[in-house]
């Protein structure tokens, strides 16, 4: 049987570079105040419908339904989370979190179902770090958020990430400016594939965002959404700038930058690796979404925050030739001169390991040179040999890198080995 498609296994060596990017978000977070919250993998459908709007190719098309037991009542009414933020507003407003102080900066890091036409970079189950501060209008949250983008692809150790920033209005200039834009595109509705033209009646500001190479043209003469925001939206937006360049962002305006999902107002921006052949898949994205905490029940409450995409980080990372770091590996491997003994090996592993040191024992039936073979091959620093001299309270520790060996007193061993593995670390004192 095969994993389904659009979903992959991360085997133990991607696990790690899986392991080192999520450590590295739940760090930066922390540091920038954001406290870890979990919400469910799956929703009441209408959260989604209703937060990230049922008009979304992400709800139309690709919202993942659960179909719970048969005969059960509920049926067809949960849908598995195609993003984090709506799960995270709805627990905002559910544990009545408008009574904290504000705003509440919270963190998630997780899978994330869409069913997506899979390709590379595109998959049906990927994760995301996100990031989430609601209960702030900004303009300065909005430019620390797009900051620990920044950071964390560069904390990541990748290079020449682009971010892109647009303003995308409110209700107050937002309408007013689709209205021009479908007046645009409808001019030219001839060059409009049968999807575009359904877009021009549902959202046409998705008409921004076509990959179609014939509407290239006609996006780049469409008229802009920073042209038409009105003066507290075009305040707003020279504030983020403002703060932007006060710690040392560089960023490109983009003034057609839409996003995919409805809730957003104002800021709106998306993270790119550096130009390589073909399409181009955001990293991230992100920004403001003023109105979602009182579509979703609570009192009006303004948010913003960004969902980075780390299956396109460890891509993007492998692209640009960073090594992934090696998958954990024990440095301490316990074997014994008897092949039948494996009592005394899980006995001595499973004391050490109480100790705290990471430990495996060798439990097969076989030789001890096998299993020093064995040892080596997994790279462990030390193996400890149990033989006859345990009746003197004695093992025999093998530092498998120098070739050397002495005998070490049991009550000691622990000692001795986290010792040993410093020196390992740093070098000899
Ligand atoms: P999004 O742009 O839909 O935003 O997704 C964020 C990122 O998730 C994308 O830029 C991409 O890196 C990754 N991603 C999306 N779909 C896939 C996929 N099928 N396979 C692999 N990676 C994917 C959001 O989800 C918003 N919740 C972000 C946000 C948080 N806005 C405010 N707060």
């Amino acid at each position: 049987m095969q994993a389904p498609r659009g979903t992959r296994d991360l085997l133990p060596a991607e696990r790690a570079a899986f392991g080192r990017l999520e450590r590295s978000a739940l760090g930066l977070a922390t540091r920038y105040g954001y406290q870890p919250i979990e919400t469910p993998l799956f929703e009441q459908s209408e959260l989604f419908e209703r937060g990230v709007g049922s008009a979304t190719d992400v709800v139309e098309k690709e919202l993942f339904r659960v179909h719970a037991g048969r005969g059960d009542a509920e049926r067809e009414r949960w849908a598995l989370r195609p993003e984090p933020t709506a799960g995270i507003v709805r627990a905002y407003v559910q544990h009545g979190m408008q009574n904290l102080p504000q705003p509440v900066r919270v963190t998630l890091t997780g899978p994330m179902f869409r069913y997506d036409r899979p390709q590379a970079g595109r998959y049906r189950q990927f994760w995301q770090f996100d990031v989430e501060a609601i209960g702030d209008a900004g303009p300065g949250i909005d430019a620390e958020i797009v900051e620990m983008g920044t950071r964390f692809f560069r904390d990541a150790g990748l290079r020449e990430v682009v971010v892109r920033v647009n303003s995308i209005g409110d209700e107050a200039c937002r309408p007013a400016y689709v209205d021009r834009l479908r007046a645009y595109f409808a001019e030219n509705i001839d060059s409009l594939s049968t999807l575009e033209r359904e877009r021009l009646t549902t959202s046409p500001l998705r008409l921004l965002d076509s990959k179609e190479p014939a509407m290239q043209p006609l996006i780049a003469g469409a008229p802009t959404i920073t042209e038409h925001l009105c003066q507290a939206c075009a305040e707003h937006f020279a504030g983020v700038r403002a703060h932007l360049d006060a710690v040392g962002v560089e960023y490109e305006l983009e003034p057609r930058l839409v996003r995919g999902l409805d809730y957003y107002t104002r800021t709106a921006f998306e993270y790119f690796p550096p130009v390589i052949e073909g399409s181009q898949q955001a990293l991230g994205g992100g920004g403001r979404y003023d109105g979602l905490v009182e579509l979703l029940g609570g009192r009006p409450t303004p948010g913003i925050g960004f969902g980075l995409g780390l299956d396109r980080v460890v891509l993007a990372l492998a692209a640009q030739g960073v090594e992934p770091p090696p998958p954990p590996r024990v440095a301490v491997v316990v074997v014994s001169a008897d092949p039948a003994d494996t009592l005394t090996r899980l006995r001595v592993a499973t004391d050490l390991r109480a100790a705290g040191l990471a430990v495996r024992a060798d439990l097969a039936q076989r030789k001890l040179s096998r299993q020093l073979e064995g040892a080596a091959r997994e790279g462990a620093h030390f193996a400890v040999i149990c033989g006859d001299e345990m009746a003197n309270g004695l093992v025999q520790v093998k530092d498998l890198e120098a070739g050397t060996q002495r005998p070490v007193n049991v009550a000691d061993l622990a000692r001795e080995l986290e010792r040993g593995e410093a020196q390992h670390r740093h070098g000899p004192d």
